[in-house]
């Protein structure tokens, strides 16, 4: 059989292996790139709500998680969210940051598939969608893949096959299975940025299904301020995603109801408002059917004037550390993305090249590199991608 020769095959049209193609092709390289999916950047298209939150302006290496929390500095050091930006505005695609550093597009995820689609072209990228890769080996120095039983061969093969997030839209272990085949270690993989699910102890919390408040969650050191969001299942909402990725099972999590309230702050209440109760006064500050739990679950009913002391000041510090024990999360099927996968310790920092395996480069999602919700997770996916495309 004749083989169709290139000097790279990425797997995976996403976000990180377009990047990848893009900055190969306009090296000069040859090359392919192959997804089963007939259509590219799919979760570009339905992130951020449709508009896609490209990256974040605050991207730093100790906003991913890793086994190797250094390994992601080098490669987002040299591209930068000011380097997307940069990308971005050169397409006429307008943007605006929503918060926290969050930056989105002004019309449509489409448009940044639309100008990684151009750039790749500008490179002179072959693409294959559609189709499936049926054979993969490897022998006298090149890769070969079979396509609809043609054979296409490169001494370089980039992995760049994302996560096991959301199968429905595509995601498969693939990258995790050819790394494992060429003897890469892995990090176990786990759903994260996931929703909670909460079991029957809590199953009050699950009726307030729709209410939102804007709380602090903590886990060990590791705490974030964002809103919270209870659902029929349990807990969800950015503050809740983000702390998902570092939660163990069995583990306890805490949420501060009122972040900006000081300790003694229900005695000052009883002084100025004797005759309100602990839910009137929980009400001015969060959605009524969450106070009225909250309330529920302290058990202080009486007027504040009629409380003691020492029974407020423990309410207080109920609600400023009040523990919820998930019994899971929604999984892989909700996840944004996949923590662990291909573990750092067998790549090159710079290049993403496999230190043992000569050619074969691992990027994006698929490598133990997790960022928190905002952005994050593209930039690593533009940075890794970038770091790949230029060493191919
Ligand atoms: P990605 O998943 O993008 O691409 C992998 C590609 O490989 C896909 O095209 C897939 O079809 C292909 N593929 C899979 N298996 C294959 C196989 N066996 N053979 C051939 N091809 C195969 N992040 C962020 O920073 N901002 C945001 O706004 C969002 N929003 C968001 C919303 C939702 C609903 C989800 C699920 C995720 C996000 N994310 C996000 C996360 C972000 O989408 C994710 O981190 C990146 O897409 C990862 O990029 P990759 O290129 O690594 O994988």
């Amino acid at each position: 059989m004749n083989a169709h020769h290139y000097d790279a095959i990425v797997l995976g049209a996403g976000a990180a292996g377009m990047m990848a193609a893009l900055t190969a092709g306009q090296r000069g390289r040859r090359v392919l790139l192959v997804d089963h999916a007939d259509a590219p950047g799919k979760k570009i298209l339905i992130s951020g709500g449709g508009r896609c939150n490209f990256t974040n302006i605050h991207t730093a290496a100790d906003r991913y998680i890793s086994e190797n929390t250094h390994f992601a500095r080098s490669a987002l050091s040299r591209y930068t969210p000011a380097d997307f930006i940069a990308l971005v505005n050169r397409h006429g695609i307008s943007w605006h940051e929503k918060t926290l550093g969050q930056l989105f597009c002004d019309q449509s995820a489409g448009q940044i598939v639309d100008m990684l689609m151009v750039e790749c072209r500008h490179g002179g990228v072959t693409f294959a969608f559609g189709q499936p890769v049926t054979a993969l080996d490897h022998a006298d120095g090149l890769y070969r893949i079979t396509l609809n039983g043609v054979e296409h061969c490169a001494p370089s093969l980039v992995l760049a096959t994302g996560g096991l997030s959301i199968p429905k839209m595509g995601a498969t272990g693939f990258a995790h299975e050819i790394a494992r085949r060429f003897g890469l270690p892995m990090v176990q993989t786990r759903p994260a940025l996931v929703p909670f699910t909460l079991g029957e102890d809590e199953a009050l919390f699950r009726s307030l299904s729709g209410v939102s408040a804007e709380i602090v969650v903590r886990n060990g050191k590791t705490a974030f301020r964002e809103a919270a969001l209870f659902t029929h299942r349990g807990l969800s909402g950015p503050a809740m995603l983000q702390i998902s990725s570092y939660w163990q099972h069995r583990t306890p999590i805490h949420v501060d109801f009122l972040p900006d309230e000081k300790q003694d702050w229900l005695l000052e209440e009883k002084r100025a408002r004797p005759k309100a109760t602990v839910r009137s006064t929980l009400a001015r500050r969060l959605p009524e059917r969450l106070a009225e739990t909250l309330a529920g679950r302290l058990g202080v009913e009486a007027e504040l004037g009629n409380c003691r002391d020492a029974a407020l000041r423990t309410a207080a510090d109920q609600m400023a550390r009040w523990p919820f024990h998930p019994n899971g999360t929604e999984g892989y099927a909700k996840a944004e993305v996949t923590a662990g996968g291909i573990s750092t310790k067998a790549l090159s920092q710079k290049t993403m090249e496999a230190t043992k395996v000569l050619g074969l480069y691992a990027i994006g999602e698929a490598v133990d590199v997790t960022g928190w919700l905002g952005g994050y997770n593209f930039q690593w996916a533009w940075a890794s991608g970038k770091a790949a495309g230029e060493a191919v």
